[in-house]
């Protein structure tokens, strides 16, 4: 992870243990795990499912979770633009959202209970887990790019339910790591 800012007190972490720990207390798991499992970045998703078969099988012993794949996001994804727009606005799921970040870049927006934004920004290497429930956007970084394993509750999979609040709105997605970039397209 690059960073955990906490937008409403003006904090930033950088170091992963205190992040781990930040997130741990408001019920956010986050871990670094070893990447360097795969034999390239862009083996496919049997060989990255089969790497990284352990981990997945002990999230899904602590979560419940049933099913495993790998998102495949970049430039030449078809629909790019209307497939971000289902991330960027402000939404949860009837389910955790789970996602180990194999390549790329991206940045979550959460609001906690106690009404604070936090920003995290993901990177290789990166496990995040949210629980259900929790409201949340996403955006991608100007790399454009995100690989990630998801791990499900549910066979059919997450639907997004949006809160209306456009809470979105009031924060720049700004990333880190690679220069920021607003939305693929425009909202309006
Ligand atoms: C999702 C994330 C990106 O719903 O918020 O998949
Ligand atoms: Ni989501």
């Amino acid at each position: 992870m690059v960073s955990l800012k906490i937008m409403n007190k003006n904090l930033e972490i950088k170091n992963p243990e205190e992040i781990g720990e930040y997130l741990g207390k408001i019920g956010i798991q986050y871990e670094r795990w070893n990447w360097e499992k795969l034999s390239s970045e862009d083996a496919s998703q049997e060989e990255i499912l089969e790497a990284y078969a352990r981990e997945i099988g002990k999230l899904k012993e602590q979560g419940g979770y049933v099913t495993a794949d790998v998102i495949d996001i970049n430039k030449k994804t078809e629909n790019l633009g209307a497939m971000l727009e289902k991330f960027n606005r402000e939404h949860w799921h009837d389910e955790d959202e789970v996602r180990y970040t194999l390549k790329g870049h991206g940045l979550f927006h959460i609001r906690t209970e106690d009404g604070d934004i936090l920003v995290i920004e993901v990177e290789r290497g990166d496990l995040l887990r949210v629980l259900r429930g929790t409201k949340h956007w996403f955006n991608l970084c100007s790399d454009m790019e995100i690989r990630a394993i998801r791990l499900f509750q549910q066979k059919s999979g997450w639907t997004p339910y949006y809160t209306g609040s456009r809470a979105d709105e009031k924060f720049q997605p700004l990333c880190f790591g690679p220069s920021f970039i607003k939305n693929a397209v425009s909202r309006d």
